[in-house]
């Protein structure tokens, strides 16, 4: 084969574009990520749900916002995909109040399994998790963390802080020691069971808005 006939193969088999793009992004990076999807799947067991039960996470791995909820709830596990009920739609319009979107965000929560009754899960089941939700955040390697509602709040900080008195306020996390800026927020639940506080979770979009601008 003569070396324009092997370039068209490497073109009409996307060989080239895998293999260049494996050298200049790392094809690492996605692979660690199934790897990771892959240890989060064998932990179906703790609810017993199906491995194809997981909610794994949306939006754009290279975001340098990455939210994290709690769990998901019946529309999620249906879907396979964060934050798609009610309190999604409302997390999607508080995004694009401040000009964002599922493509400019990178969507995650605590537990990737729905709990039975869509229970609250607790302290036990969120260190459970913990461990992999780390390594999540370490592959996205975002430059803000939103933590939203007191279940995203107490898997890095335990009880030290309640989420009314906390959100707004920047948090350090520290993951082998690279350290992540966060911020607590209200969850988009709690934002449809209590309108109210809805001009609090405005004050703290503005503050990720501003922040993302600086960076
Ligand atoms: N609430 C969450 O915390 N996460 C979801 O994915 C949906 C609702």
């Amino acid at each position: 084969m003569n070396e324009k006939l092997i370039s068209e193969y490497y073109h009409f088999t996307e060989l080239y574009d895998r293999l260049i793009y494996r050298k200049k992004i790392g094809i690492q990076k996605n692979f660690t990520i199934q790897e990771l999807k892959i240890k989060i799947n064998n932990l179906s067991n703790i609810y017993n749900k199906k491995k194809g039960q997981m909610v794994f996470a949306d939006g754009n791995p290279k975001s340098n916002l990455m939210i994290i909820g709690e769990a998901p709830g019946a529309n999620e596990e249906k879907f396979q995909r964060p934050f798609v009920g009610e309190a999604g739609k409302l997390l999607d319009k508080m995004l694009s109040a401040i000009n964002l979107n599922r493509d400019s965000v990178y969507i995650t929560n605590v537990i990737n399994y729905r709990p039975p009754d869509n229970r609250k899960p607790t302290s036990d089941e969120i260190n459970l998790f913990l461990p992999y939700l780390k390594e999540h955040i370490q592959l996205i390697n975002p430059k803000l963390i939103l933590l939203l509602g007191s279940t995203a709040l107490e898997a890095f900080f335990n009880k030290e802080y309640t989420i009314t008195k906390i959100r707004g306020t920047w948090l350090k996390i520290k993951i082998k020691n690279k350290v992540f800026n966060c911020l607590p927020s209200f969850h988009p639940a709690f934002l449809l069971r209590q309108p109210e506080q809805k001009k609090q979770s405005w004050t703290d979009l503005q503050i990720i808005r501003d922040s993302l601008k600086e960076i």
